[in-house]
C-alpha cells in the first residue's frame, strides 16, 4: 500500500517503529501538539538537529515561511472571524508559503528587500474547509473559493484518532478476541476511502482502519487480520460499519518477517560487501547559500521541503560554459501527486487507491534520512518545518540530502585504435549533484532524487522500497489455488498474497528555457520509403510539430511511433539558428490501464497521459486537485487540459507520470529491494556544444591514500 500512517499509540507505547513514526511531532520547537502525550519517545530517537530554526529569517522570496512567521500567520487566524470566536476549534490542514508572483521572483536579487510575504492556508472551522490568504506584514485575510467537492489533506491527528476509534467499538474488540489476537497486539492503519458515487462520502470525511497482529514481529504488515474493515467518520471517530469477513483466513506467522538487521539472520556468505565511502579530500564542490539556494558546477537552484510535495526545487538554471551567464531551465519543479490503485475489487480492497501528496501529504510522511546508510557521508542536510493540527511549527530534522555522487560511470570519453595510429585516450569521471528525499507512508517507502549533471541534465528519479500491502489468505502453496476464483497476487509466503498494484507520480515542471516565453514541439521519427530504384526501401525521417494547444499536447507514449517531446523557447535559437530547447525524456514507466470511468481513475485522471502540457494557472498546482480526499475527480490535470487553452509562445508547465506496474515477488518479502526508474530534462540544442569538454580528468595524485587493491 502505500499510504497510512501507523497506529498504535495507547495499545503499546513502547515499540521503536512507533516512535520513529512519532518523531515529527515531537520535534516540535514550541510546545507539542495535544495528541504527543500518548507517547513516550526514547531520547536516542530524538534526533538534536544541528540547526535550531527559532530564529530563522526568510532571505529568498521563495523560502519556507519560518517558525516566527508560521506562529503570526496562526496568531492571526486566531483573531480573525469568525475564527475568534473560538480559536481551538481551528483545525490546521496546512500552512505554507504562497509564493510571490513569479514575475516578483524572477526580478529579485540577492540584496534585494523581499516581496510581500504570504501564507496560504487550509483550516477546518466547525466542519467547514477554508482556504485563505494571509498577508503576514498587514496582518490581513482574505477567503478564496473551494473546490466543489473533497476535502484537505489528512492532519496527522486525524490518521492517529481515526486509528484508535475502532477500540471504542465493543464489536471490534469481540472480533479481535475472537481471532485470538490480544488487543495490546494490535497496529491499525488508517486506509484513505476514496470515493465510490455513495451519498454518505459527500458528507462525511470517511477512513477504513484495517488491522494487523504485531505479535512476534516488528514488521507486523505481514500479519494481517484479513477481512476487518472498519468505517470510521474522521470527525466524530464514530464507527459507523463494521465489515467482519474473513474470519477463517489464518494470521500468517511471523517467521522470517523482520527485515531489521539483528534480527534478519541468514547466512554469512550473504554478506560479503566490506564498508564503502565516496572521500573528496578538498571538500565538495557545492555550497548552500543563505539555507535553500544550492550552487554547484554551474547549476544554482532553490530547494525546500513541503508538506505536501515533499521536495520541491525552484529556479534551476545552468551557467553557459562559454559566456558564463546563468541560463534559467525550471522555474519549478515537484511531485504533486501520486496515485496507487489496487487491484483487488473485493470488500476489503477495492477502495485501496491511495493518493499520497494530497491525501497524506508526500513531505509530512517523509521521515528523517538515516546518515551514512540513506545519503552518503559526504551529505548535507536540510530540516523541514510542518504544521501541527493546532497550528504549531514543528522541524522534521534531515528530511532532504544533497550530496555528490560518483557511481564510478563515465562522463564521456574516446580512444583511438591501432587503426588511425593516434595515441588518445581521454575519458572523464561522471560526478552528479544529489537532491533526496524518502517518504514512509506507512509500509512503503519511496525515494525521489533529483540529480542535477554537469551535461545540463536534471533526471528525475523515483525508488520504491519498504514493505507490501499483504493479503491473508488459506494458501500456503499456488496448488491450493482455487481453479475459477481471482487470487489478485502472488502468494509471496505461507498465507500472505502480494496483491498486484501500481504506482504513479505525476511531476509538475515548470519549464522556463531560457525564459518564460516556451512551446512544446513533438519531434515525430516515422519511416519514409525511397523511389523505386534506390539501394535502400526505407528510412526514417523526423518532423517537427508545435502544439497549439493543450489537447495536442496530450501523450500516450508509443513504442512503434516514437516522438521527441521539446520545450523549445519560442524567441531564441543557437549560434546556428536550432530552437534552444530542453526534453523530457521517458525511461521505464507504466500506462494507467483501468476504465477511464473507474471511480479512482476517474479521480487519478491526470494519469490517463504520460505528457500534459498546460498554460501556467497559480491554482493549478495540484494534479489530483487541491482537496483530493475523497474528491470526484472534477478538478483534476484532466479537467484542465480538456480546456484546451492555447500553449503556444507561453509560459507553459509540462506535466509527466512516472508509472510502475508491480506484479509482486517472493524477493519482495519480507521487505521490497528498490525498484528505480526515472525521467531526464535534457538540453536538445539549448547549449552551442558539448558543454562539459572543459572537465578536468581525475588524476592518482590528488585522490587520497586508497590504493587500488582490486587492481594489483
Ligand atoms: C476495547 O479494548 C480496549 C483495550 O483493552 C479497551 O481500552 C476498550 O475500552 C475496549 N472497548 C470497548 C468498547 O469495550
Ligand atoms: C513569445 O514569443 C513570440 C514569438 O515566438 C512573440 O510573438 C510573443 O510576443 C512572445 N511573448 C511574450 C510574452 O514576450
Ligand atoms: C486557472 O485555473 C483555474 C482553476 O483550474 C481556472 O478556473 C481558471 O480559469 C484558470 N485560468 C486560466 C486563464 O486558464
Amino acid at each position: 500500500m502505500d499510504s497510512s500512517v501507523l497506529y498504535r499509540s495507547i495499545l503499546c507505547v513502547c515499540s521503536a517503529l512507533l516512535l520513529i513514526f512519532t518523531l515529527s511531532w515531537l520535534q516540535t520547537p514550541t510546545a507539542p501538539p495535544t495528541f504527543s502525550r500518548l507517547f513516550t519517545p526514547h531520547p536516542k530517537l530524538i534526533q538534536s538537529s544541528a540547526h535550531h530554526h527559532e530564529s530563522d529569517i526568510p532571505r529568498h522570496p521563495l523560502d519556507p515561511l519560518t517558525i516566527s512567521e508560521i506562529t503570526a500567520a496562526r496568531a492571526i487566524l486566531f483573531s480573525h472571524p469568525p475564527f475568534s470566536s473560538s480559536p481551538s476549534s481551528l483545525i490546521f490542514h496546512s500552512l505554507a508559503l504562497d509564493e510571490p508572483d513569479k514575475s516578483a521572483v524572477l526580478s529579485w536579487s540577492s540584496g534585494d528587500s523581499l516581496p510581500p510575504r504570504r501564507a496560504s492556508v487550509v483550516v477546518r472551522f466547525k466542519g467547514e474547509a477554508h482556504l485563505l490568504a494571509i498577508d503576514l506584514a498587514k496582518g490581513s485575510v482574505s477567503s478564496l473559493p473551494t473546490p466543489a467537492t473533497g476535502f484537505p489533506t489528512m492532519t496527522i491527528e486525524d490518521m492517529t484518532s481515526s486509528a484508535a476509534a475502532p477500540l471504542l467499538d465493543a464489536a471490534f474488540n469481540r472480533s479481535i478476541i475472537a481471532r485470538g489476537v490480544r488487543i495490546s497486539d494490535l497496529a491499525c492503519l488508517p486506509v484513505s476511502s476514496g470515493w465510490f458515487g455513495r451519498e454518505i462520502e459527500n458528507r462525511r470525511r470517511l477512513i477504513k482502519v484495517q488491522c494487523y497482529s504485531s505479535e512476534g514481529t516488528a514488521n507486523f504488515y505481514m500479519r494481517p487480520i484479513e477481512g476487518l474493515t472498519v468505517l470510521v467518520d474522521m470527525d466524530t471517530k464514530e464507527v459507523v460499519q463494521i465489515n467482519d469477513e474473513g474470519g477463517d483466513i489464518p494470521i500468517p506467522k511471523s517467521t522470517g518477517t523482520d527485515y531489521r538487521y539483528e534480527a534478519a539472520g541468514g547466512n554469512e556468505m550473504a554478506r560479503p560487501l566490506r564498508p564503502i565511502s565516496i572521500e573528496q579530500p578538498e571538500g565538495p564542490s557545492f555550497d548552500v547559500v543563505d539555507g535553500h539556494r544550492v550552487r554547484w558546477a554551474g547549476w544554482e537552484f532553490h530547494l525546500k521541503a513541503d508538506a505536501r510535495a515533499g521536495l520541491v526545487v525552484s529556479s534551476a538554471g545552468v551557467a553557459d560554459p562559454v559566456s558564463g551567464e546563468r541560463r534559467s531551465v525550471l522555474y519549478k519543479g515537484y511531485a504533486s501527486e501520486l496515485f496507487v490503485p489496487y487491484m483487488d475489487p473485493t470488500d476489503a480492497w477495492y477502495f485501496k487507491t491511495y493518493m499520497d501528496a494530497g491525501e497524506y501529504g508526500f513531505g509530512l510522511q517523509a521521515m528523517p534520512l538515516i546518515p551514512l546508510n540513506d545519503c552518503p557521508r559526504n551529505a548535507y542536510y536540510m530540516d523541514g518545518i510542518f504544521i501541527a493540527a493546532d497550528g504549531r511549527p514543528y522541524v522534521r530534522s534531515n528530511m532532504i540530502c544533497v550530496f555528490e555522487s560518483y557511481a564510478g560511470d563515465i562522463g564521456w570519453r574516446h580512444s583511438e585504435s591501432p587503426i588511425t595510429g593516434l595515441e588518445i585516450r581521454e575519458a572523464r569521471p561522471k560526478v552528479t549533484l544529489v537532491a533526496r528525499m524518502a517518504a514512509s507512508v506507512a509500509n512503503y517507502d519511496y525515494i525521489v532524487d533529483w540529480e542535477f549533471q554537469t551535461d545540463g541534465i536534471i533526471r528525475v528519479k523515483v525508488g520504491l522500497s519498504g514493505i507490501l500491502m499483504v493479503k491473508g489468505a488459506p494458501y500456503t502453496h499456488v496448488k491450493h489455488f482455487p481453479a475459477k476464483q481471482d487470487t489478485y497476487g502472488t502468494l509471496l509466503s505461507e498465507n500472505i498474497i502480494g496483491v498486484i498494484h501500481d504506482h504513479f507520480i505525476t511531476f509538475h515542471l515548470d519549464m522556463d528555457v531560457d525564459g518564460t516565453n516556451n512551446s512544446f514541439v513533438k519531434v515525430g521519427l516515422a519511416r519514409q520509403d525511397t523511389n523505386a530504384g534506390q539501394p535502400r526501401r526505407s528510412y526514417l525521417k523526423a518532423t517537427r510539430h508545435v502544439a497549439r494547444t493543450e489537447k495536442e499536447a496530450q501523450i500516450k507514449l508509443k513504442l512503434y511511433e516514437p516522438y521527441e517531446f521539446h520545450v523549445v523557447n519560442a524567441e531564441k535559437t543557437t549560434r546556428l539558428g536550432n530552437p534552444v530547447g530542453y526534453k523530457v525524456v521517458p525511461a521505464g514507466t507504466a500506462a494507467a490501464l483501468l476504465d477511464p470511468n473507474d471511480p479512482p481513475q476517474l479521480r487519478g485522471a491526470f494519469t490517463n497521459n504520460q505528457i500534459w502540457v498546460t498554460p501556467r494557472n497559480k491554482t493549478e498546482e495540484w494534479a489530483g486537485g487541491l482537496f483530493v480526499y475523497q474528491n470526484q475527480g472534477e478538478d483534476t490535470l484532466a479537467v484542465w487540459s480538456e480546456r484546451d487553452r492555447s500553449i503556444e509562445s507561453k509560459d507553459i508547465v509540462l506535466w509527466y507520470t512516472l508509472g510502475f506496474h508491480h506484479i509482486p515477488c517472493q524477493e519482495d518479502f519480507p521487505i521490497m529491494p528498490t525498484v528505480s526508474s526515472s525521467f531526464d530534462l535534457k538540453p536538445v540544442n539549448f547549449f552551442e556544444r558539448n558543454p562539459i569538454l572543459r572537465s578536468p580528468p581525475n588524476m592518482e595524485k590528488d585522490l587520497p591514500v586508497c590504493t587500488a587493491a582490486a587492481s594489483a
